[in-house]
Order: structure tokens, then sequence, then C-alpha cells
């Protein structure tokens, strides 16, 4: 039996309970800081303008077949938020590879996809988003096996239907509160009806060309949906034609990723936003370092946010330099001696020959 007191300590604490799950509901933490600004986060998803990583996992220097320097982690921490990779078959494994595996071999996509997935972790306030050339047409049930295998499918963002106008995407804060942080967008094969959350490209964004090789322009390349009305991407990766085909050009990026002048980021910008009255929302860049933060001042200054990096951009590593990074089962030589890079053109030239129809996209 309890006692008249001990029944109204129960009491009190049923009710002080219930008093507590009442109160609990609505004071749920809000993000009050969403992709570093507390400004961005009633902002809608298609409203803001993020810098993405072109070939993000084809890393490595003195390499035809490679866009960036540094590794994801540190395009991250970096600011890059929209990370785009092209995915091949090898022998029923989806792949990271650069237009051949035998060209460049980034690794599989469940490594790259671990390696996200701890990011994401790591830093509770950030939107990302991951955009897949399906180069093989591998149905979107086996990138969901992929996703599954390292927790990326319950972050990931599946919209109410399969194509949203750019007004209609949920606030970056309502993104992060509910845990959806992961928006992973395909340009093939992708099917709304049996996985939700890999998104079609193509009806939700346009994108302008690619390969370009001398000025940059805004026309709408490629869409399957309503150019008006959907977000967009811009190709900004300068390219320089080796054999005809187009590569990576290192050598002008610091210009090319640059706020302001000729055929720099900033320059397509404005030209985009002077044709269409709003910004991009993803500017597709290589070797983003280049230019020491300016591709991020760019997409800030669209934000109407101030860039102000907490931690120090990584420094471009000069084309010929010995500290090679080259990616993960990366199929390149590796090495480091000064004749490396002269030797690297002559087998690169020689893979172009080998491969025949070498389109470096
Ligand atoms: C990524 O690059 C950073 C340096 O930029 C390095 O510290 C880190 O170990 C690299 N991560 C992997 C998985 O290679
Ligand atoms: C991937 O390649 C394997 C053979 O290596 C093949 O059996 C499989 O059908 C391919 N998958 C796709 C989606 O083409
Ligand atoms: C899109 O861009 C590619 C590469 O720059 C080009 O070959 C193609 O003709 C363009 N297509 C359209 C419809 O503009
Ligand atoms: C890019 O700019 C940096 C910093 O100003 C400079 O050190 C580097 O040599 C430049 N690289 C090229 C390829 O022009
Ligand atoms: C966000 O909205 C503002 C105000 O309408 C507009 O100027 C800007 O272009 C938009 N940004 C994007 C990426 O749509």
């Amino acid at each position: 039996m309890f006692s008249t007191t001990q029944t109204a300590r129960v009491a009190s604490f049923v009710l002080f309970s219930l008093f507590l799950g009442v109160k609990a509901s609505p004071s749920v933490p809000r993000a009050t800081t969403c992709n570093g600004s507390p400004d961005l986060c009633d902002r809608s998803f298609g409203n803001v303008t993020f810098v993405g990583a072109h070939d993000s996992y084809a890393v490595g220097i003195n390499n035809f077949a490679t866009n960036q320097d540094y590794n994801i982690t540190q395009q991250m921490n970096d600011g890059i938020r929209m990370l785009q990779m092209q995915t091949h078959n090898q022998s029923g494994v989806i792949q990271l590879c650069h237009t051949s595996c035998a060209l460049y071999n980034g690794g599989p996509l469940s490594t790259y996809l671990g390696t996200v997935k701890s990011w994401l972790d790591a830093n509770p306030n950030e939107v990302l988003s991951l955009l897949i050339v399906n180069s093989d047409d591998f149905p979107p049930t086996a990138f969901d096996t992929v996703f599954k295998s390292v927790g990326l499918d319950t972050m990931s963002y599946a919209p109410p239907s399969a194509s949203i106008p750019a007004t209609q995407w949920p606030t970056l804060g309502s993104l992060i509160d509910s845990g959806k942080r992961l928006l992973t967008f395909m340009d093939a094969e992708a099917d709304f009806t049996s996985v939700p959350y890999i998104i079609d490209e193509f009806t939700n964004i346009w994108e302008s060309p690619y390969d370009v090789t001398t000025t940059f322009d805004c026309s709408v390349n490629r869409t399957k949906g309503d150019s008006s009305t959907e977000m967009y991407l811009i190709n900004h990766f300068l390219d320089t034609l080796i054999l005809g085909e187009p590569a990576p050009d290192p050598s002008q990026a610091n210009q090319t990723n640059a706020v302001s002048g000729t055929n720099s980021l900033g320059a397509q910008f404005d030209l985009c936003v002077s044709e269409y009255g709003r910004n991009p929302n993803f500017m597709l860049v290589d070797f983003y370092e280049y230019g020491g933060g300016s591709v991020f001042e760019v997409a800030a200054t669209a934000n109407g946010v101030t860039y102000s990096p907490t931690t120090p951009i990584a420094t471009p590593i000069p084309q010929g330099s010995s500290t090679t990074s080259s990616g993960p089962g990366s199929s390149s030589p590796s090495g480091a001696s000064s004749s490396f890079s002269q030797w690297n053109s002559v087998w690169m030239v020689a893979s172009g020959i080998v491969l025949g129809a070498w389109c470096v996209v």
C-alpha cells in the first residue's frame, strides 16, 4: 500500500512528467545556424547559391584526368556543398571513375559515401548535395543499396513529388531540423516511385554548357523540365584541348575562379543574373581552392552573407610538384621524380589514343 505522502509524490511526479512532456515538443531545438549563417535557416534550398566540386573524386596532380587537388573531406571543410561525381560499372560494383576506370579509378562509391556520412555526422548544421552522373545506367535501387550500407538513406531528403520548382524546396533550417540534410540528384535513371530520395536532375535543375574551352555563357544546355522555374547549375570549369579532347586546365584556374575579370566565375554569375533575373543555384568548379576562396566569396555575396572561413582554405598544389596526391585506387602511375610530369603526359597521351573517344567531362 502507498502512504498518502507516497501517493502525493507519485502523482506530482506524473503531473510534472506530463508537464515536461507537453513543454518538450515545442521546445525541440531549432537550428540557429545553417550552412554557416543564421540568415540561411529560413531560406528555401532553392534560393541559395552553393559551390560544387566538379568530378569531386578525381583528385590528384600531374594527371589530365583529375579535376581537384584535394579530397572531398578537405573540399567540404573548405565550403564545397555540392559533390559531383561520375559512376561506372566495374564488374558489377558502382565505382567512381573518370570516363573509364582504366583512365582514372577513384574507388568504390561505398567508400566515398562513407566519407560523406562521417563528414555530415561531424557537421550537423550543414545541408549537402550530391550530383551523380550515372554513366552506366545503374537502377536507383542499386544506389539505394549502397546508401543504406553506409546509413545515408535515412539522412536523405525525399521531395513530395518527382520535380519541384525552385521556389518550393524546404528551408535549410527545416532540412537540418528533420535530419534529412542530404539531397541527391542523378542525371539518368532516377525513379521517384522506386527510390524517392534519388532526385531526377534535369526535371529539377537545368545546366549551362559544359566542357567549355573558350568563353562561358549562360544558355540552357540541358534540361527536361521548365527552365523558367527549375533551379539551375552553371558549369564553370575551363578545359583545354589535348589531342582535340577537353581536359581540365589548372594553369588558368586562378582567373577562372576569380570574383571578377574576363571569364571569371563572378563574370559568368553576373551574366546569368542579367539574363534570368535570379542567381544560379549551383556553380561547379575545378581546382576549387585556386583563387584562395574566391569561389566561396562569389556564393556568399550571392547569398547576402559574409565569407568568413573558420579555418584557412587549402593552398593550390602546383602542377609538376612532387607531392602527388592521387585518389584511392587510382590507376595513374604514382611516383615523385622530377620526370614524373613528363612521363605522365606520355602515359596520358597513350591512354587517349588507346581509349579512342576520350571525353573528359
Ligand atoms: C584528406 O586530405 C586531408 C588534407 O587535406 C588529409 O589530412 C586527410 O587525411 C585526407 N583524408 C583521406 C581519407 O585521405
Ligand atoms: C555491370 O556489369 C556486370 C558485369 O561486370 C553486369 O553483369 C551487370 O549487368 C552490369 N550492371 C549494369 C547496371 O549494367
Ligand atoms: C550542350 O553543350 C555541349 C558541350 O558543350 C554541346 O556539345 C551541345 O551542343 C550543347 N547542346 C545544346 C542543346 O546547347
Ligand atoms: C595562383 O595564384 C597564387 C596566389 O596568388 C599563386 O601563388 C600561383 O602561382 C597562381 N597559380 C597560377 C597557375 O597562376
Ligand atoms: C533568392 O531570392 C532573392 C530574392 O528574390 C533573389 O534575388 C535571388 O536571386 C534568389 N537566389 C536564388 C539562388 O534563387
